[in-house]
């Protein structure tokens, strides 16, 4: 155990974690040359092309240290970089005994590395402060070596220069976890005790889980429980991962690898969860275990309703992977058959659509995105409301209650003013600033996460002119004034675009979708009003005057193909509408509103 350093690597996106891990990959020939792919550790299509890494991985290599001539093992633990997979972040950190906090030497410290870093503190980590791409022209090494010290309170010695790019630091980053990393503890002859931090669908074996070994010893063929889930499984087979799975028959503490026991759905399998052997179970599961739950809501239609099946067999298919994603059936007048969904994020929501789209080609219709509140009515009763129609009548409503979030801001100084009136405008309250250098503040808030699922990122980029970074977590449930704006065509609801919405910006969104829909709807051969309204009061209007419509037009008499060919795509158009009332909407407005 001794020879054993566990290890992970945390850094703002496009810091330069996937570069450097695999030059550590080929520096111990984990991996040989030719073998060589960029970012060897993304394997999944979607990661690569985001450069994002959406599901964590754990890879085993060996050092060979020159001064002693011993051999040391590796374990890299991956972690995934954002925010809406904090908690697979906080597993993977509680899986190492160390970090190397990888900060970009052009960018200085973002929001994340400050988000990942206080995980990492909080479960006792080792860091190992490394500024990366020293190579780079932009590289301000003093200044941000500054930011390092100030933040983690070190050495200027104690950073190591490096560089993903030439490699220049990385025999340093070696024997910097060699000696600064403690090696792991634990008894081998105590009963199994034994961290899942990650888990993957493989078709062909079905869920592989990624565990740490605090205690105890795991056998090939052991009877083994999880213990918060209670399930039972035999370890059909146990071992460490390098490039591929290498099986073991035994695995002691201190190790970390991966199981495979049949199961074939991953939500069977709970990041978080202890395993133990039924024969001498360990006493107490380790802790830290979470249910994790959605946080953000949309409805998913198929664009074409004969797709619903389809539609089924898709979500169905991709939850097998995604344990995160959950769904049930709903219909709505105006989108037809489809399904609610949960996602812990909107990155989440954006990459099952993505999915969707490529893995099954399915063209899908995303409802608004709300978040899922707590009620309790005026007989006591509480229940969670997650949808606009679960929102009963106002006046048998007791209380309301949302969901905050914290979020760190690192911006510059002279764009403090624009951010809080951002955050302000966003119902949020400014809890912390903070100076990491004079050039770089941290702002905290505390803000409601129903403001920042909608446009907050992109609304923060432009107001800080792209130098700010963002991270959240979630904290609790306080009180709110919720109402439901619906939107009406000549009086009829349009359900799919009714929203949860606080009421203090119950006007300004129902302004905005009246509007868009006075530009999306085509003009027909009567007067449509547009309103939106709370309750029984219409807080906004739009009106669209009457007009024959005439596709041809434009022909100017002339070409009777080019005539009969614009009447009938008019004629296939139609086909796609949806009627309310009198009124026709077209499915491709529904689109463009949600788009909003
Ligand atoms: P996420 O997985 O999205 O968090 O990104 P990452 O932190 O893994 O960053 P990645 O390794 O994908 O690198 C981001 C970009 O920086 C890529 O375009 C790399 O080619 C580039 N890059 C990484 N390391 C270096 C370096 O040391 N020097 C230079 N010049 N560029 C680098």
């Amino acid at each position: 155990m001794k020879q054993i350093r566990n290890f992970c690597v945390i850094a703002h996106i496009d810091h330069g974690k996937s570069t450097l891990s695999d030059r550590l990959l080929e520096y111990t020939k984990t991996i040989a040359d030719r073998e060589m792919q960029d970012q060897a550790l993304d394997n999944m299509d979607l990661e690569r092309e985001r450069g994002i890494t959406i599901k964590s991985h754990a890879i085993q290599m060996y050092y060979d240290r020159p001064s002693d001539g011993k051999q040391y093992t590796f374990n890299l633990i991956d972690t995934p970089g954002h925010v809406d997979f904090s908690y697979e972040v906080s597993r993977s950190i509680a899986a190492c005994e160390g970090a190397l906090l990888l900060v970009d030497a052009s960018q200085g410290i973002q929001a994340q590395t400050i988000s990942n870093l206080y995980l990492a503190i909080d479960h006792d980590l080792e860091i190992i402060p490394i500024l990366n791409k020293v190579d780079m022209e932009s590289a301000m090494i003093d200044e941000v070596s500054d930011q390092i010290i100030d933040l983690i309170g070190c050495e200027k010695e104690d950073i190591v220069l490096a560089s993903g790019k030439t490699g220049l630091g990385v025999p340093d980053i070696m024997e910097a976890i060699v000696e600064r990393i403690p090696a792991p503890e634990g008894d081998p002859g105590a009963p199994l005790q034994a961290l899942i931090f990650d888990s993957v669908f493989n078709a062909y074996r079905g869920v592989i889980a990624y565990f740490r070994i605090l205690n105890g010893t795991m056998r090939k063929g052991d009877l083994v429980r999880f213990v918060n889930t209670g399930k039972e499984y035999e370890a059909d087979e146990i071992g460490v991962l390098k490039m591929t799975q290498h099986p073991k028959d035994k695995l002691e503490a201190g190790n970390v690898g991966y199981i495979i026991t049949g199961i074939k759905e991953s939500k069977e399998i709970k990041v978080g969860d202890t395993i133990t052997t039924v024969e001498r179970p360990c006493e107490k599961a380790i802790q830290g275990f979470e249910d994790v739950k959605p946080m953000v809501f949309a409805g998913i239609f198929p664009l074409d309703n004969d797709d619903f099946e389809d539609l089924r067999d898709s979500l169905e298919k991709l939850q097998l992977n995604d344990a995160s994603l959950v769904f049930e059936p709903e219909t709505s007048a105006a989108l037809g058959f489809g399904f609610r969904c949960g996602f812990l994020g909107m990155l989440h929501l954006e990459i099952v659509q993505e999915r969707l789209y490529r893995e099954f080609d399915m063209d899908v219709i995303t409802t608004v995105p709300n978040v899922s509140y707590n009620l309790m009515d005026k007989s006591g009763e509480e229940y969670t409301v997650r949808t606009p129609s679960e929102l009963p009548e106002q006046h048998t409503i007791e209380m309301v209650e949302e969901p905050y979030i914290t979020a760190q801001i690192i911006t510059k100084p002279e764009f403090i003013g624009t951010i809080m009136t951002l955050c302000m405008e966003k119902r949020g309250t400014l809890t912390k600033q903070h100076y990491l250098t004079p050039e770089r503040v941290e702002l905290s808030f505390d803000l409601p996460l129903a403001e920042i699922v909608f446009d907050f990122y992109d609304r923060l980029k432009s107001v800080s002119r792209g130098y700010a970074s963002f991270d959240y977590q979630p904290i609790e449930y306080r009180e709110t004034d919720l109402v439901k704006l619906d939107i009406r065509l000549n009086g009829e609801p349009v359900d799919a675009l009714s929203a949860l919405v606080h009421r203090s910006k119950a006007e300004a969104f129902g302004r905005q979708i009246c509007k868009k829909l006075k530009e999306l709807l085509p003009r027909q051969q009567f007067v449509i009003a547009i309103q939106a309204a709370v309750g029984a009061k219409v807080i906004a209007r739009e009106t669209i005057s009457a007009l024959r419509k005439d596709v041809t037009a434009k022909c100017y008499g002339g070409d009777i193909t080019r005539k009969r060919k614009l009447l009938e795509k008019q004629k296939a158009g139609k086909r796609r509408m949806r009627q309310f009332g009198k009124v026709e909407v077209p499915q491709k407005a529904f689109l463009d509103v949600l788009k909003l």
